[in-house]
């Protein structure tokens, strides 16, 4: 474990990423001007039905429908019997991007100009991958662990369960699963299936079912393809996605200045993060008392996140997730040079740690199917 002082300046471990074995999360080294970052554009969709089949297109779209002032939705209705709960034991790792990116190969790959790279990106992933990578500067709880796999000069980064996060999984208390629940009925009281419908908060609530959004992006100089999931989308029909989707969140209602204070700088980072990536421009929350039940509901647009967080003291900052995003992906390039669907270079992550990475052939930790590869391959 490197040992240095807090307040050192200077040269540190870590602080250029092409001359090192690591890489800090500091965030002092990452307080420089915000990088370049595109405005996202989405280059397709899928969706995963009831039981989480992939199907290459939008059928599992919903619509947002706003609530009244003062909605009392009760969130733990249906827990009990109206609830089927999608397996969380079951890895997909980037399976289902990967099908999405074979079928829609056509609208990737710049047959006949000069490219280093078949799909002309960088970076395959999870947009939830990256809101990790995003957070880490200020995230002082749960480590991570990320497998990166180079194969015909794109960087595949797939996350791996860590022993922690398997162990808290497994033991989740009652109480903690239903408060999970709690979050996708909010969804069900405000979303419905078609343009012109209703939302049935009657209906079974399934979390096999997702909508998902794939981008097209960069940062800095690297080029990025993701996928997210969406929760839904405001109905005007000419607006264009991303700019439609809209995220939906739940919270604790806010009664003290403390209370708020932590809202703006724990919650709101992690809302910034997730919906910043792929262009998501607003999340509508449910704020609900300790008995599950919504008593305000609350629009905030991610433009206006950084402002309403200025007054916090010490607060986070979206130019140090973004550099730090931008150096994790200059180091990810730096070590990962081997060209091999069967090699994975596994970077970890604790807090308070520098993340560090170890090197893996023909390992458990390999994640890119055949039917991937040879897919791309023919
Ligand atoms: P909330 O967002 O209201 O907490 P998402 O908001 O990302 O679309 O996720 C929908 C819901 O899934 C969450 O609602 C929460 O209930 C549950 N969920 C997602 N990620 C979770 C996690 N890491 N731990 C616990 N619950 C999670
Ligand atoms: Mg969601
Ligand atoms: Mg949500």
């Amino acid at each position: 474990r490197p040992s240095r002082p807090q307040n050192q300046s200077g040269p540190s471990r870590g602080q250029n990423p092409l001359s090192s074995r690591s890489l800090s999360t500091r965030r002092e080294l990452y307080e420089k001007d915000f990088p370049v970052y595109k405005q996202p554009v989405e280059v397709g969709c899928f969706s995963l039905d009831s039981e989480r089949r992939f199907f290459n297109d939008g059928r599992q779209m919903r619509y947002y429908v706003e609530p009244d002032r003062s909605p009392n939705f009760d969130l733990r209705d249906g827990y009990k019997d109206r609830f089927i709960k999608r397996d969380d034991s079951v890895k997909e790792k980037l399976d289902h991007m990967l099908r999405w990116i074979l079928a829609n190969r056509s609208k990737l790959s710049s047959k006949g100009t000069a490219s280093s790279c078949d799909l002309d990106v960088d970076f395959v992933t999870w947009r939830g991958h990256l809101t990790k990578l995003l957070t880490a500067p200020y995230e002082t709880r749960e480590g991570w662990l990320l497998a990166v796999t180079r194969f015909r000069g794109t960087l595949y980064i797939s996350e791996v369960e860590t022993e922690v996060a398997r162990r808290d999984r497994e033991n989740r208390t009652g109480r903690h699963k239903e408060m999970m629940y709690w979050g996708y009925k909010f969804e069900q009281y405000t979303c419905a299936d078609s343009v012109h419908g209703r939302p049935d908060p009657g209906g079974v609530l399934n979390t096999n079912e997702a909508f998902c959004t794939v981008v097209q992006t960069r940062l800095a100089d690297h080029r990025l393809l993701f996928s997210g999931e969406v929760d839904c989308r405001d109905k005007d029909p000419n607006a264009p996605a991303p700019a439609c989707y809209i995220e939906l969140k739940t919270s604790a209602e806010i009664c003290t200045p403390k209370q708020r204070s932590n809202f703006h700088r724990f919650k709101l980072l992690k809302w910034w993060a997730q919906s910043f990536l792929p262009g998501v421009p607003r999340v509508v929350a449910g704020f609900r008392d300790d008995e599950g039940v919504v008593v305000a509901v609350e629009t905030f647009p991610i433009s206006k996140i950084s402002h309403l967080i200025k007054n916090e003291h010490n607060c986070w900052k979206p130019t140090v997730c973004m550099n730090f995003c931008s150096d994790f992906l200059s180091f990810v390039k730096h070590i990962a040079t081997e060209d091999n669907p069967s090699v994975v270079y596994l970077l970890s992550w604790e807090p308070r740690r520098d993340v560090t990475f170890s090197v893996h052939r023909d390992s458990p930790y390999c994640f890119l199917p055949h039917w991937y590869v040879e897919g791309m391959t023919s």
